[in-house]
């Protein structure tokens, strides 16, 4: 018995930033940021929460599965940029889905919180605890975002993906998940709740940092290094995969992966050009828009891998 994906769906704000409209506020170009990263534009959202995002996501999985909300058991979000502290966002998205009957709670792995959550689901239908769940990657990053540090600022985007999971024959085949907290303040938000009892002070907003060449290193290395330790520990042949579908930060990223892995860069989709880097929502929006396109057919073996702050990183081989 395994778990497989049977609905994805997704949602991003409406409102576009280009990297011209980006230029008019720090001292950057369109020329930088897209030829550095691949970033056009990116969503920001203006009116819509981190949960709005989630849950819209959330109904259109559901939708595409055919599955309604009361039959599922557990609903992971992975999110870094929740609301509120507590409840969870996926409290929240329970509450929006009328899914009664479900389990809520949120995964904290930053840009891997989708591949962490959906690893969490995969675990409990292999156990036999669940049978259906819902696994979500939601972020606005917008909101942690020093939007004066040219460094990181032309990066993010918001949205939110999704896809339910129900125990079947075929489906998830192999995973690898690590981390190293060792390295925790390679890209680190300090959390918004640090009123200090000590000294009275007030409770202050804490903006994203991140040393990229850092992330750029690691995700290099760590991605086909985990690839390659899911395809020995399935006995796959890299030739049998027809897609790698990764954590969209960078082209370059990608690119190098590609490169390492030895295959082909058609076999690697990419749309951080419209998106931008919107954290755990990368991999199931990007699923969610080959879904729709009608890319992936049934016994397509797909492999997917995020890596983020944590440092996380993993991968996970699935057939469609
Ligand atoms: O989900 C994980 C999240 N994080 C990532 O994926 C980040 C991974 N890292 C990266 O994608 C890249 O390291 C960046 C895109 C962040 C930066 O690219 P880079 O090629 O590593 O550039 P750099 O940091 O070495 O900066 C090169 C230059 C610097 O100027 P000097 O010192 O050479 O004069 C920066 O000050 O580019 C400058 N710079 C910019 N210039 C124009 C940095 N940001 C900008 C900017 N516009 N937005």
């Amino acid at each position: 018995m395994t778990g497989k994906i049977i609905g994805t769906g997704s949602y991003v704000p409406a409102r576009i930033v280009t990297n011209d409209e980006l230029a008019q506020i720090v001292d950057t170009s369109d020329e930088w940021i897209a030829g550095r990263t691949g970033i056009r534009q990116r969503r920001i959202a203006v009116e819509e929460s981190t949960s709005y995002m989630a849950a819209e996501a959330a109904k259109r999985a559901l939708e595409n599965a055919g599955t309604d909300a009361e039959e599922l058991e557990l609903i992971l979000v992975g999110t870094t940029s929740g609301d509120h502290c507590f409840p969870s966002v996926a409290c929240e998205v329970q509450a929006a889905l009328g899914a009664g009957n479900a389990v809520a709670y949120d995964v904290s792995a930053a840009c891997s919180g989708f591949l962490f959550a959906m690893d969490t689901l995969w675990a409990f239908i292999r156990a036999g605890v669940y049978k259906t769940g819902l696994v979500i990657g939601a972020d606005c990053l917008s909101k942690l975002t020093d939007w004066r540090d040219r460094s990181t600022c032309v990066l993010f985007g918001d949205g939110a993906g999704a896809a339910v999971m129900k125990a079947a024959d075929s489906g998830l085949i192999q995973t690898v998940m690590g981390s190293d907290g060792n390295r925790w303040n390679v890209l680190s938000c300090v959390s918004r709740t640090n009123g200090s009892f000590a000294d009275g002070k007030a409770p202050q907003l804490g903006f994203l940092h991140m040393d990229g060449q850092e992330v750029f290193k690691f995700a290099v290395k760590k991605v086909p290094e985990c690839i390659h330790q899911v395809l020995e520990e399935s006995d796959t042949d890299i030739e049998q995969v027809k897609y790698f579908v990764l954590h969209q930060a960078n082209y370059r990223i990608v690119e190098a992966v590609a490169k390492r892995l030895k295959q082909p860069l058609d076999k690697f989709p990419m749309n951080m050009e419209y998106y931008g880097n919107t954290s755990a929502a990368t991999v199931p929006i990007l699923l969610d828009e080959m879904n729709r396109e009608g890319r992936l057919k049934p016994g397509d073996r797909i492999m997917l891998s995020g890596f983020g702050a944590g440092l996380t990183w993993g991968a996970a081989l699935l057939e469609w």
